[in-house]
């Protein structure tokens, strides 16, 4: 088991969640972060601090291509371990929908 992040993410990029995981598992995307699932230990922390509600268990349904996005990129993108400058758009994109088709990009953050 794992936990995602899912397309709520996108463009929200809050950044809470990076402060409480204990083993330092987030990636940073231009516009979303990314959970390595070899490296997320399930313990769950995260998922209650991200106010984009964009962290989920891979229990849920219809996250599997989610989870295959996190697994890519985790391989791609740079760790992050500290919550930098969120975007200044951050709560305009709570909550919008078809961000992953419109608004996703491969590019890799700063880390
Ligand atoms: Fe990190 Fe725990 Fe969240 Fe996994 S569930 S990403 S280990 S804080
Ligand atoms: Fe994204 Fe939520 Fe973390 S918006 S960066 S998963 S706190």
């Amino acid at each position: 088991m794992t936990y995602v992040v899912t397309e709520s993410c996108i463009r929200c990029k809050f950044m809470d969640c990076v402060e409480v995981c204990p083993v330092d598992c987030f990636y940073e995307g231009e516009n979303m972060l990314v959970i390595h699932p070899d490296e997320c230990i399930d313990c769950g922390v995260c998922e209650p601090e991200c106010p984009a509600e964009a962290i989920l268990p891979d229990t849920e349904d219809g996250i599997e291509k989610m989870l295959e996005v996190n697994k890519e990129y985790a391989e791609l993108w740079p760790n992050i371990t500290q919550k930098g400058e969120q975007p200044e758009d951050a709560e305009e994109w709570q909550g919008k929908p078809n961000k992953f088709e419109e608004q996703f990009s491969a590019k890799p953050g700063q880390g």
